[in-house]
């Protein structure tokens, strides 16, 4: 099996590349707090990026032994360039397409995958190619985020056009920014056992401005920034309403707005048997 990255919604330019990192370091304890891996344990990082989450990760465990992979070969360079950095000694990076990944079954006691189910057109069986490299009883963790419950104040017609957007092209590049909620039935299907989804909740408001700054501004609105073009181009929404969508955003971050988005969390074990 295997799969193509054409049409990727976000794009690997640098503007995303400062998203992504932005993005890991504002959300590191929401998303990792609770994530550790034991010492000697191999663990199977899918989709790397630039190495946003390994950095973490890698970090939080540094005797764990990290395999992570990513189908971009100038992501997997930069992340290997960002780990050697920080010093990293426990990461090793390929270029690899998980669908057609070069390791033995039951090579890896855990699988982690952030935010790159969404962009694929069948993560079942991605989640299910994963599932076979695990030893049994290993374990994978899922995070995805969810346009659907995103809620703001001030509210605007405009910013919400904007962001359906970004949903829109997404699902026809195959993938789906309303996935974190599928989270649950997908880790089922693929075979998976001991399945649990938890919501994580960021909210923003002016007594959080890290937040408003490093989520709002930096991550979202920019993430939703970044599709005015090809949004534009395909005839979803004229330039000047998705401007007004992109300053409603903006809106939100003033004193009297906020900002409220869910991240979904899975876990699940490979079965035993
Ligand atoms: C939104 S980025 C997330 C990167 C990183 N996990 C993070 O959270 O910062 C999605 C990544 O998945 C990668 N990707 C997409 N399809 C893939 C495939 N079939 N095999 C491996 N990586 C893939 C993309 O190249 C991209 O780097």
């Amino acid at each position: 099996m295997s799969t193509s990255i054409t049409g990727y919604v976000h794009g690997h330019s640098e503007n995303e590349h400062q998203r992504l990192n932005d993005q890991a370091d504002t959300l590191a304890g929401l998303l990792h707090g609770d994530t550790t891996f034991p010492a000697g344990s191999r663990v199977l990082e899918v989709g790397c990026g630039v190495g946003a989450q390994t950095l973490t990760l890698a970090t939080r465990s540094p005797d764990a032994r990290f395999t992570s992979i990513d189908i971009d070969a100038g992501s997997v360079h930069e992340a290997r360039r960002r780990a050697d950095a920080a010093g990293l000694r426990n990461v090793e990076f390929r270029q690899a397409d998980l669908f057609a990944l070069p390791f033995a079954p039951a090579s890896f006691d855990h699988a982690f995958v952030c935010f790159v189910l969404e962009h694929l057109s069948r993560p079942v069986d991605a989640l299910a190619a994963l599932r076979t490299l695990l030893r049994p009883g290993g374990t994978m963790t899922v995070i995805e985020g969810d346009h659907g419950p995103t809620v703001f104040h001030p509210d605007s017609a405009a910013a919400r056009e904007a962001i359906a957007c970004q949903v829109a092209l997404q699902r026809r590049a195959g993938g789906d920014a309303c996935i974190g909620r599928a989270l649950y039935p997908l880790l089922c299907a693929a075979g998976y056992g001991a399945v649990q989804v938890h919501p994580r909740v960021v909210y923003a408001d002016a007594s959080r401005p890290a937040l408003v700054e490093g989520f709002t501004r930096r991550t979202f609105t920019a993430m939703i920034a970044g599709v005015r073009e090809p949004a534009v181009a395909a005839g979803l929404i004229d330039a000047a309403r998705f401007d007004e969508g992109l300053a409603a955003l903006d809106r939100t971050t003033q004193p009297d707005g906020s900002f409220l988005y869910v991240f979904f969390k899975g876990t699940a074990s490979a079965p035993v048997s």
